[in-house]
């Protein structure tokens, strides 16, 4: 599998080393800044980087290389040119999260995938986790039951030197506030599990500690299924000085289970009624940091659904429910009133005044 990458940032050591151990070609890299490349290569499992060409502009890349498969590690708001230029080459493509900053932009990727037969992942590796393909397995086999209600809460730590590193983060046309940025995983695992079928939202967020970015630095909502279920959402850049959790639960008629550690990788609390003596209460995946190890097993999934031409387990219809569910609470915030879904349009840069109002 040839393929290349595009940014080399904070997270781009988690696709170097997922591409290695996945066996990939890793033929080239694309960057602005060539100290960035250097930076990554030192952060990420030894690979032959003399080898591996360098590139300032992502269209040379994809014209010169001709990769089978790209992943677009880039700031949130240039994810959606990046993919469609990849897409009109015929390149397949991992797209980190958000994959767009608009459900114009994120149609028109899906559009672009089917008309030139490429396959289009969005990133959102916890699906991966352990724990959380234990909850999906206990569901896909009915032990909860008939679902009930579920929540997730992101409680990290993210200061002013984080947001400084540079210069779109916080904003909303180029990034979000932390329900898009460090939520949006936990989004993804909570809209899946309860069903997809998101009816209406209510969301209210704030921007508490943060006054130099743009957006919220805490936001919670409401979820409202056309399945019944109803759940909750809280995600906070404001702990104190530590990542606290992420976790997920779900309650059914049948069975409760409970994830946590700092990203769903761990289980809690593992309770059904079917089998009481089940337990996994306790069960810890390692993971060197928040990223988890999920992106190893999503670039290994996308090779297969290339080479088996079928949709890669987090498609890019995924991608879109995430970013949807995340605009809508925007949306809700913004105007104080509940959203229906589907959002036919709707961009991040809507909300940029949401503060300043
Ligand atoms: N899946 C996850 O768990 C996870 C974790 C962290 C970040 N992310 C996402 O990954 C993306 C990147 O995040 P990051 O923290 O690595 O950001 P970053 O700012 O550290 O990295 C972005 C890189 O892109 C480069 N770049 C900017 N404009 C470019 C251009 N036009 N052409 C080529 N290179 C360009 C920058 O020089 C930088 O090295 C974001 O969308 C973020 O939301 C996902």
């Amino acid at each position: 599998m040839k393929y290349a990458l595009v940014g080399c940032g904070r997270v781009a050591p988690s696709h170097i080393n997922a591409a290695a151990k996945n066996g990939f070609e890793i033929i080239a890299v694309c960057d602005i800044d060539n100290g960035h490349i250097d930076d990554m290569f030192s952060r990420a499992v030894p690979v032959d980087n003399e080898n591996i060409r360098r590139y300032s502009d992502f269209c040379e890349m994809y014209d010169k290389e001709k990769p089978e498969l790209v992943s677009i590690a880039l700031p949130s708001g240039l994810h959606a040119e990046a993919a469609i230029e990849a897409i009109k080459r015929g390149i397949n493509v991992i797209i980190e999260k958000p994959m767009a900053m608009s459900i114009k932009d994120a149609d028109e990727i899906i559009r672009l995938s089917k008309e030139y037969n490429v396959k289009v992942s969005a990133c959102h590796q916890n699906r991966f986790n352990i724990a959380v393909q234990e909850m999906r397995a206990a569901l896909e086999n009915g032990r909860f039951g008939k679902l009930s209600n579920a929540a997730v809460t992101v409680r990290w730590s993210r200061g002013e030197d984080y947001y400084s590193q540079a210069d779109w983060r916080g904003k909303f046309e180029s990034d979000g506030g932390t329900l898009m940025n460090q939520c949006i995983h936990g989004i993804d695992l909570l809209r899946w599990m309860c069903g997809d079928c998101l009816k209406r939202v209510y969301g209210a967020t704030r921007r508490q500690h943060h006054p130099y970015i743009e957006a919220e630095d805490v936001g919670t909502a409401v979820f409202e299924f056309e399945n019944g279920v109803i759940a909750t959402v809280e995600g906070t850049v404001n702990v104190a000085g530590f990542d606290m959790e992420e976790h997920l639960t779900l309650l059914g008629e049948t069975g409760t289970v409970k994830l946590g550690g700092t990203s769903a990788n761990t289980i809690e609390i593992w309770k059904f009624l079917d089998n009481p003596e089940d337990s996994k209460d306790g069960f810890h995946e390692k993971t060197l940091n928040v990223y988890g190890n999920g992106h190893t097993s999503l670039f290994e999934d996308m090779a297969l659904a290339i080479r088996e031409n079928r949709a890669p387990y987090v498609d890019a219809e995924a991608g879109k429910r995430a970013l949807e569910a995340v605009l809508a609470i925007y949306k809700s915030a913004y105007t104080g009133a509940p959203v229906e879904l589907p959002l036919t349009d709707a961009a991040g840069i809507d909300f940029k005044d949401m503060f300043e109002r």
